[in-house]
């Protein structure tokens, strides 16, 4: 299997793969053919640029200016869920494309045993968003790729449900540092290793990024947060043991445990909309941790446009 996931790589095929965040649609970040693939299999608009990810900083040097603070959050992250946005190197070989045109990329190392195992047996980088179609919710298990893509790509290899749940902390290092995108590396981490105070700043008019899109990571349905009452047919996700168990009930953690109702977080919203329910409600969930990060995707699943 992993073998005919390189291959299929080589022959500049887009394949979904798994990570420890989410599933990803993978393609040769060197390659206009596999990366023109990846945004029409996405429908991704065209202006949002694409990870790219390597198996260590060894195969990024010809592609991307390290610094310092890259230096240490390596370190201490990497591999994992976390993502850099960096300067382009002139003579990077990355297509242009996946860049959306910037002169900045944004690059991660993922941890999961099998996409290491395959970085490793190739000679370039992968551009790999999340192998769903744009703005809807994220993959986290191989059965969700095909849902998304059926018989459109090859081949989908299955790693297991991805252990984090939702996609990586994205942290920009090419000024003063700051979060764009918060996930389980929450900024107390960060801030420990940079000794700098580095936050996560909603304001969409300082959010630079071009894909820091404002509705993302949405079911297609209605969700109201921080509601416990609503319709007697509508869905409710719940967070806590106080919720009983009740059909349209689906908590995210009983224990109350945060990391595991991240993990549950897209693999609930889909079985919501499986079960074709015309609303969700969603209990208020702790600001905290990485709750932060799941309270940022349910906001932006929540927003109209
Ligand atoms: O966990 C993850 O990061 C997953 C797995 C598959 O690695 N990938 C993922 O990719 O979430 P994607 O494409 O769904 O999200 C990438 C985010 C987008 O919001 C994009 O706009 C932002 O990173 N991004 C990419 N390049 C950027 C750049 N040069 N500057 C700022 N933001 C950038
Ligand atoms: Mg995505």
């Amino acid at each position: 299997m992993l073998r005919k996931a390189v291959a299929n790589l080589k022959k500049n095929h887009v394949i979904g793969l798994p990570t420890e965040t989410v599933y990803g649609l993978a393609g040769n970040a060197y390659s206009s053919k596999s990366v023109k693939n990846i945004y029409k299999l996405k429908k991704r608009p065209k202006y949002n640029p694409l990870i790219i990810h390597y198996f260590d900083k060894e195969a990024l040097k010809k592609d991307v200016i390290l610094n310092e603070n890259f230096f240490k959050l390596y370190k201490k992250f990497c591999p994992g869920p976390i993502t850099f946005i960096l300067r382009k190197k002139n003579e990077s070989k990355i297509n242009p494309l996946a860049l959306a045109k910037l002169k900045t990329v944004a690059i991660r190392f993922p941890h999961h045993k099998i996409i290491r195992l395959i970085l490793k047996k190739i000679s370039f980088p992968l551009a790999m968003p999340s192998a769903n179609i744009s703005s809807s919710i994220s993959p986290v298990c191989a059965k969700d790729v095909a849902d998304e893509f059926q018989q459109k790509i090859k081949f989908i290899l299955d790693g297991g449900k991805s252990f984090v749940g939702i996609e990586s902390t994205v942290v920009d290092l090419t000024n003063k540092p700051r979060i764009l995108r918060p996930g389980i590396i929450g900024p107390e981490s960060i801030n420990k290793v940079l000794k700098v105070n580095v936050r996560y700043i909603k304001k969409t008019s300082i959010i630079k990024s071009p894909g820091m899109l404002k509705k993302h990571y949405s079911p297609g349905i209605p969700i109201k947060l921080n509601r416990i009452r609503g319709g007697k047919n509508d869905a409710y996700i719940t967070f806590g043991k106080k919720y009983k168990k009740k059909y349209n009930h689906f908590n995210l953690s009983k224990k109350s445990n945060l990391n595991e109702a991240a993990s549950n977080l897209y693999k609930i919203m889909r079985i919501i909309k499986k079960k074709k329910f015309k609303k969700i409600n969603v209990v208020k969930i702790p600001k905290r941790g990485i709750g932060i990060a799941i309270n940022d995707r349910l906001e932006r699943a929540a927003r109209k446009k």
